[in-house]
């Protein structure tokens, strides 16, 4: 009886081992996407009222798309809506830190940028942003990876990363895909 005993108990420091060891593997693989991989939960904690998006000074409709503010910093502001971005294309430099900022009036949706580590979700009631550097050039696609609705598959937006030479804001510092405003 004794040795039975003894003989589960060492069963079950045995599973507890393996237990033990999956969690820290697990552990470890999140310490290296987060370390080497940049890989992180955004951190970003903004609030703005969804209802007046439209409203506010900074989502309003001629303040979206991507903006070399005066302080020399280059930020994107979107607006992710059942289907569609506003805009639904940003310019962005590679090679030079960027900003992307995005708020929905509607529901949650969510985005990542092709090839890239940019992944973050949009909910109602909070700015999502991501500092981010693009290392290569080209269109990048960013869908919609939240489903939000009927429309969910139709709800795609591009990066297009330019060299930095490329990028040329007008005098506003704005700069958009195809004519430039
Ligand atoms: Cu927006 Cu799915």
């Amino acid at each position: 009886m004794a040795l039975n005993e003894r003989a589960i108990l060492q069963s079950e420091l045995r599973w507890a081992a393996v237990v033990g060891g999956i969690v820290a593997i697990i552990l470890g693989a999140i310490l290296f996407a987060a370390l080497s991989m940049h890989i992180n939960p955004p951190s970003n904690r903004e609030y703005v009222d969804p209802k007046t998006l439209h409203l506010s000074a900074e989502f309003t409709e001629s303040n979206l798309g991507t903006r070399v503010d005066p302080n020399g910093q280059i930020v994107a502001r979107l607006i992710a809506t059942q289907f569609e971005f506003v805009p639904n294309c940003i310019v962005l430099p590679a090679n030079r830190d960027v900003t992307l900022r995005f708020a929905t009036p509607d529901v949650i949706h969510g985005i990542l940028v092709t090839g890239t580590n940019v992944n973050t979700m949009i909910v109602p009631g909070y700015v999502a942003q991501v500092h981010t550097r693009f290392t290569r050039t080209g269109d990048l696609l960013m869908p919609c990876h939240e489903y939000c609705g009927l429309g969910h598959s139709q709800m795609i937006a591009t990066v297009k990363v330019v060299r930095p030479e490329q990028f040329r804001p007008a005098a506003d510092g704005r700069i958009a895909c195809g004519n430039r405003r």
